[in-house]
């Protein structure tokens, strides 16, 4: 068996997760909201995790992180690369709505975890449709929301924070898009990870608990200061299909609009992802699109 300080060791950059630490910087009303917050050295997924604990009987506000884990999991069955010294936070909310009514929560999520990193002095952020937040077109951050019902109107909800903040932990590991984290974006200070998760908490209280009567109404204009990808030149995949268009911003009830060689769509979260293209890409898409078309 490996010792101890091989299978944990000790993180240059970041101080150890700490359920106390993180407790303590909680505000007075996050303290009051927050029902179970445990830090483990390694689990196999944090949001797995809370599915058990879900299953179990777990109250709302339950909270997990985990230093590291060895099955990782991100959006649309992808594996969510996890070495020691970034952020993996997962939150179990429960709600009496029927999950059709938390179709805009991964948006929400999503300007949220940017409003806080924001906050804490991290500059030029966006969100890519429908919630991955970005640092110079580079991934900084990751969640997967999953939702699961026992009736039409009792709702448990699972949300999964990534945040990458140490690149020299991740450098050797294998990661399919670029990606950044936030060594790179504050260079000017270290990241207190205990901090982060409190203020990630504090936020997500209250946005979780306003949803409940506001939907996702207000936080539309919020998401959209982090929109960078408006008027540009997308390509969506949904499943084996691609589709070109124009990003035309978001509808209010949280889906992506897009400007198409069929006229405006619009697209839900769930399976689409998005990159930009250039335009000799956009050009020779509709040019074969038309021809088919005809
Ligand atoms: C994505 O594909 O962009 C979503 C990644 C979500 C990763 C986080 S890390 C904490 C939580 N536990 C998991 O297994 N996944 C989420």
């Amino acid at each position: 068996m490996l010792p101890h300080s091989r299978l944990f060791p000790a993180l240059p950059f970041t101080a150890p997760l700490n359920a106390e630490h993180i407790r303590t910087a909680l505000s007075t009303a996050g303290q009051r909201t927050l029902a179970h917050l445990v830090c483990h050295q390694q689990l196999d997924s944090t949001n797995t995790e809370l599915l058990r604990q879900a299953a179990a009987g777990a109250p709302s506000a339950t909270v997990c992180l985990a230093e590291y884990q060895t099955a990782g999991r991100g959006r649309r069955g992808r594996k969510w690369v996890s070495p020691f010294g970034n952020l993996y936070l997962s939150l179990l909310w429960r709600y009496s709505l029927p999950p059709a009514a938390l179709g805009g929560m991964s948006l929400v999520v999503g300007v949220i975890t940017a409003e806080v990193l924001q906050a804490l002095g991290a500059q030029h952020l966006s969100l890519k449709w429908p919630n991955d937040l970005l640092w110079q077109k580079k991934k900084l951050a990751g969640l997967l929301l999953e939702v699961s019902a026992k009736s039409s109107t009792a709702s448990t909800l699972i949300i999964g924070i990534g945040i990458n903040v140490l690149t020299s932990t991740i450098e050797n590991s294998t990661i399919d898009q670029p990606w950044t984290a936030l060594n790179q974006v504050l260079t000017e200070q270290t990241v207190d990870r205990n901090l982060l998760a409190a203020r990630l908490l504090d936020a997500l209280f209250l946005a979780l608990t306003d949803y409940e009567h506001t939907g996702l109404a207000p936080f539309l204009d919020r998401w959209r200061v982090f929109d960078q990808w408006q008027g540009q030149r997308v390509q969506l995949r949904c499943g084996e299909q691609q589709i070109i268009g124009i990003h035309a911003g978001i509808a209010n009830d949280g889906a992506l609009r897009l400007n198409t060689a069929n006229g405006l769509q619009q697209f839900h979260a769930g399976e689409v992802s998005l990159r930009s293209i250039t335009t000799d890409e956009y050009h020779r898409d509709i040019l074969i699109k038309s021809t088919n078309d005809i």
